[in-house]
């Protein structure tokens, strides 16, 4: 099996989506949620679907104890849905094309430090984009400029404020995020049977 891990630190809705497409799957399971928002949703979700939550604060980040846990656990791949936090060099090196994140733009339009949820769609709107979208991509040692792995694009209509367009893209990442993920599961096992 392909051990999961997923971190988040939000609602945890695209974790939710994640969790209930591998649960019973016959390659890889979502083994671990990890959160720096010990009051967010998604701690809360892991809880309702049995998977454990392990909570942990910037210092663990940057000191390589969360690296610690996700070794202790044996994780495959680590998977950021809505992770606030640069992830650390020292996390990217020990899982080589194995940590993806999804954002809600399509970079390398509005991503960067500070480019998270609400601001990335007041941004858009902001700019008068008549378009925006997902990006699923590869995580380097900065914020959102690894390899783009998917784009999908949605109109921006006139009518639209932050919320109208968050619910566009949140449908558009629950839709394709766990088919994304699927595929890496399915390298990195045809990688493991070579
Ligand atoms: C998602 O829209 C995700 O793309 C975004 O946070 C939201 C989390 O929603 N991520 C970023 O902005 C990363 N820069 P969720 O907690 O409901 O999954």
């Amino acid at each position: 099996m392909v051990r999961i891990a997923i971190l988040a630190s939000g609602s945890g809705t695209n974790a939710q989506q994640l969790m209930g497409h591998f649960q019973g799957h016959a390659t890889a399971e979502v083994v671990l949620i990890c959160s720096d928002k010990p009051r967010a949703g998604v701690a809360q979700r892991a809880w309702d679907m049995g998977v454990p939550c392990y909570l942990f604060n910037g210092a663990a980040l940057k000191d390589g104890t969360l690296l610690h846990e996700l070794e202790a656990y044996r994780i495959d791949l680590v998977v950021l849905a809505g992770f606030m936090r640069l992830i650390p060099v020292e996390m990217v090196l020990a899982f080589p094309d194995r940590i993806t994140n999804i954002h809600p733009a399509l970079l390398p339009k509005y991503g960067g430090k500070g480019m998270f949820g609400e601001h990335v769609h007041k941004a858009v709107l902001a700019a008068g984009e008549k378009e925006s979208g997902i990006t699923i991509h590869l995580v380097n040692e900065r914020y959102d400029e690894g390899q783009v792995l998917f784009q999908a694009a949605c109109p921006v209509l006139p009518e639209d404020d932050a919320d109208a367009l968050a619910a566009r893209i949140h449908a558009m990442e629950h839709a394709h995020y766990p088919a994304v993920v699927e595929g890496i599961v399915n390298s990195i096992r045809d990688k493991t049977v070579e």
